[in-house]
């Protein structure tokens, strides 16, 4: 992805008013990702945070509780300079968020924030709570006139995933938030775009000549997108038992590399053009009638491993015992469009598999037999471009070379990129340049509302199906594997096998 029109400059003034300063998102992303920007010096000088929580903290623990305890000293001393610059301008108010005289004291206090810090009424509202209260807190605001953007001053919402739980219920959550704020207001974030790797596949694909001829259905023979995690689901059973390994990876996060995979030149980086290209990739999306359902789609969970070693997902707290969310989830999508018509694009996730791994393998069409046909050489491989999202960020492609020796022999090897050995950076968080860019007015790593809802309705008729069809092999794959059986067969269909991420 490009730098940010006005990328290495500070952004201008602001407050950051984090909703759900007490959780888990704002301590282990949100505040490290502010650090990092303010050690970059990438924060304006008139810059505060305030932190919206129902946990009755000062602004002394609130301080002390998102920098942990060793957080004095980093020993590196323009880490120290940062976190000592952020502490001293970060701000706490306790509070119901469904009760209008919070709302009211946050009034109150970011109009002493803004004199103490001439932060200019600029506001940025992070989200970063329970989804139930997306709607809510933006109503609340605008009845305190904390969303009308009024003279130079802007006011800005981040919106946290789940963006709804299906295509109603996203775009009922588009329509509340419209009635309070004008769409270039609302940034729906997905982290996935944060990530670097993801951002560098604009670049490949648009800053390298060579790539992008071959980027196409006279080339390429299918297209694997994977995000595996060899976790289970931690402590988020109430969450994700309500959504599922499809809802919570698919419309979202994998939906983003699909896109950026598939999608047209941009004619230009503007945030509304590129988000054009991205959206006409999933309306281009053949749509799964539930007929097709079953041989365009394969769901799992996860039983207990053969040692007793880890539980199945049904025994996870808060998991209902005879649940049928599926921990995994594969689908087979084809692009009706004049680049991608007839390549398959599978994509799969999951829970409790064999490691994690996200990446993206362009296969490219084999090259024709005839050279090698009398040599004994039973087969040639195909190419295969890697785009490794994470760990281990990367590129690599494969191709055959001839063995060393007397006899015509080929081997396939790797011409191999890995990020860490070219470029030396800070550990980021991933949501630096989201917050950064969200600051600076630059939506474009941000989903827009059409997208989310054009998302959903890809994905609408599988859950449905799911949801109506109760699965009689649940648990279907054990923890460690690559999923479900069933899922081999999605691509041995067509002729093809998932690569077994290394
Ligand atoms: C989250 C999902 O959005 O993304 C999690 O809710 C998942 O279930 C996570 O583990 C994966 O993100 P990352 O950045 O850790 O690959």
């Amino acid at each position: 992805m490009p730098s940010s029109p006005s990328a290495g400059l500070p952004t201008g003034p602001c407050v950051v008013v984090i909703f759900g300063a007490s959780g888990d998102l704002a301590h282990r992303k949100l505040i490290p990702s502010l650090e990092n920007l303010a050690r970059e010096g990438l924060l304006s000088p008139s810059f505060a945070v305030v932190g919206v929580a129902t946990r009755p903290w000062t602004n002394e623990e609130f301080r002390s509780r998102v920098f942990g305890d060793g957080a004095s000293d980093s020993g590196d001393s323009a880490g120290n300079a940062a976190r000592q610059w952020l502490a001293e301008r970060m701000y706490y108010l306790s509070g119901d968020f469904r009760s209008p005289e919070t709302y009211q004291r946050l009034r109150e206090l970011l109009i002493n924030v803004d004199q103490q810090y001439a932060t200019k009424g600029n506001y940025l509202f992070y989200l970063s709570t329970a989804p139930q209260f997306f709607s809510e807190i933006p109503q609340q605001l605008d009845r305190q006139k904390l969303t009308s953007e009024t003279g130079d001053s802007w006011r800005r919402v981040v919106v946290e995933k789940p963006f709804g739980r299906d295509l109603k219920s996203a775009q009922e959550l588009n329509e509340t938030l419209r009635e309070t704020l004008g769409e270039q207001q609302i940034y729906r974030i997905d982290h996935y775009l944060g990530k670097e790797t993801v951002q560098n596949l604009v670049a490949f694909r648009f800053a390298n000549g060579m790539f992008e001829p071959t980027w196409n259905r006279r080339y390429v023979d299918y297209v694997q997108i994977t995000a595996a995690e060899d976790q289970g689901i931690g402590h988020r059973g109430r969450y994700y038992d309500q959504a599922g390994a499809l809802r919570d990876m698919i419309p979202n996060h994998l939906f983003q590399l699909l896109t950026l995979t598939a999608m047209e030149p941009p004619i230009s980086f503007d945030a509304d053009a590129v988000r054009n290209e991205q959206v006409k990739i999933l309306k281009a999306i053949q749509p799964i009638s539930s007929e097709e359902v079953p041989r365009s789609s394969v769901r799992g969970q996860y039983g207990a491993s053969a040692s007793g070693g880890v539980i199945a997902y049904r025994d996870e707290k808060y998991v209902a015992a005879d649940s049928i969310t599926p921990t995994f989830a594969a689908l087979r999508l084809m692009i009706d469009n004049w680049r991608w018509s007839g390549v398959p694009f599978y994509l799969r996730t999951g829970k409790r598999l064999p490691k994690r791994s996200t990446e993206i393998v362009l296969c490219f069409k084999k090259a024709p037999f005839t050279l090698f046909r009398n040599m004994g050489i039973s087969r040639c491989a195909p190419n295969l471009l890697i785009l490794r999202v994470h760990p281990d960020e990367g590129i690599s492609l494969s191709f055959d070379a001839k063995r060393p020796g007397a006899v015509m022999n080929l081997g396939n090897v790797e011409m191999n990129f890995s990020y860490q050995d070219y470029f030396d950076s800070q550990p980021q968080t991933g949501y630096e340049r989201l917050l950064y860019d969200c600051m600076l007015g630059d939506a474009t790593l941000f989903q827009r509302a059409d997208m989310v809802e054009a998302a959903w309705s890809v994905v609408a008729p599988i859950l449905e199906y799911w949801q109506e069809t109760i699965p009689g092999d649940f648990p279907n794959y054990s923890p460690g594997t690559w999923g479900p059986p069933a899922v081999d067969e999605l691509l041995a269909r067509d002729g093809f096998c998932w690569r077994h991420c290394e």
